[in-house]
């Protein structure tokens, strides 16, 4: 009964962590890619006005003019290249759906989409659901998991369509410096491969780092897709609203997806993003300075524990914590802790990396502390039952 496309797609191995951890009531989680933060009361106001004042109807398939305009502005401000709003910039139901919208447009049965590991899960499931074979690059914990373009170049073959890109990263916190951003655009240009660049941690660097946009290479239009979002910059990841940023011969195309599958964005939504990137910032520094704070935390806490290692991420909000000291596998050590310590975060195989684990520290400061208290404990716990 079922299509055999979707049938070939694995149940998230998170869920059998989330499943455990249901059955623990005392459990603390620092296992989601979401901000604990409430949206800005500015933005959550924006969206109760839409309400009230009945726009509660479709909107422009593209996406609100005004939003629009407002992005290709931030577009330009930001990394000073102009994207015209009207045909270049296409609203969608969060980044998820950009993604999603964009490899299924571009990817042909039997085409090679590549994929770095550790990976964000979706990239596979599209890649699967558009009929593309993934082709992983294993990135190195001793490159700090930036990518080597000359190891992606190795990869490519005549099949290769795209390739995935994600700075700042999750799992890994990494941000990918200009020199590695800029080899990679010129081998898509000599191979003739578009790069999608997911840059929805874009705010969320730190101690200076840039986030540098493949979008802002003057060369980049024909060779790079822009997939943005309002869910991690303005803690509004319910409200699902992303955009794309592109050629406007690829926009057309991904409008017909987003259209036969969305229609349109959320209006409420949309016009929340509206005052978002109209209104005060402040909001989104003070955000990124808190994470930078629990990052600090989280990190030191991390290396506290015997036999665990991380190094400091530069972006996102996660730490990649390296456990191959522990001697044992990452779903059983994640399965461990939360039965033993009531400790929730995410095994590297779920990102198809063993030897790790995935520590999100979007929470809060006291519950990061217990976490980590719990877990030093049990990892002791751990290494007695190993060496006895
Ligand atoms: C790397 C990456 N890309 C895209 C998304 C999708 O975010 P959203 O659909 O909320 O914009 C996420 C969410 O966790 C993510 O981690």
């Amino acid at each position: 009964m079922i299509a055999n496309r979707i049938l070939g797609v694995q149940r998230s191995p998170f869920y059998s962590i989330m499943d455990l951890a249901a059955k623990r009531p005392d459990c603390i989680y620092l296992q989601l890619g979401e901000p604990d933060f409430v949206t800005p009361k500015h933005v959550r106001e924006a969206a109760k006005r839409a309400l009230d004042e009945g726009h509660t109807h479709y909107g422009p398939d593209r996406g609100l003019p005004e939003l629009r305009q407002l992005i290709a502005e931030k577009i330009k401000r930001e990394h000073g290249v102009a994207y015209n709003w009207a045909d270049e910039i296409l609203v969608t139901a969060g980044g998820q759906a950009a993604l999603h919208v964009a490899v299924m447009a571009l990817a042909n049965p039997g085409d090679e989409i590549i994929i770095m590991l550790p990976h964000y899960p979706p990239y596979v499931v599209n890649a699967q659901l558009s009929g593309a074979k993934a082709v992983f690059v294993k990135l190195k914990p001793e490159d700090n998991f930036v990518p080597d373009p000359a190891e992606i170049e190795k990869a490519i073959t005549a099949k290769t369509k795209l390739i995935m890109v994600l700075t700042p990263n999750n799992p890994t916190g990494a941000v990918y410096p200009r020199e590695v951003l800029r080899p990679l655009l010129d081998l898509a240009k000599r191979h003739d491969i578009v790069l999608i660049s997911d840059e929805v941690y874009e705010c969320l660097v730190y101690d200076g780092a840039k986030h540098v946009s493949l979008a802002a290479f003057p060369d980049a239009r024909e060779h790079v897709v822009q997939v943005n979002s309002f869910s991690k910059t303005y803690a509004m990841t319910g409200l699902r609203v992303g955009y794309l940023a592109a050629s406007s011969d690829k926009i057309i195309q991904f409008l017909k997806y987003h259209h036969t599958a969305n229609i349109s964005a959320n209006v409420p939504s949309q016009m929340a993003c509206v005052e978002a990137l109209k209104g005060p910032q402040d909001c989104v520094e003070e955000m990124r300075r808190a994470y930078q704070e629990r990052r600090d935390l989280t990190v030191k806490l991390l290396n506290d524990i015997p036999g665990v290692h991380c190094t400091m991420p530069k972006g996102s909000f996660f730490a990649f914590a390296d456990i191959r000291e522990l001697n044992i596998g990452s779903l059983e050590f994640a399965e461990y802790l939360v039965r033993d310590a009531g400790v929730v975060l995410t095994n590297g195989s779920g990102f198809d990396y063993e030897g790790f684990v995935r520590v999100s520290y979007a929470a809060k400061p006291e519950n990061i502390k217990e976490a980590m208290r719990r877990m030093k404990e049990a990892v002791i716990r751990l290494r007695g039952k190993k060496k006895a």
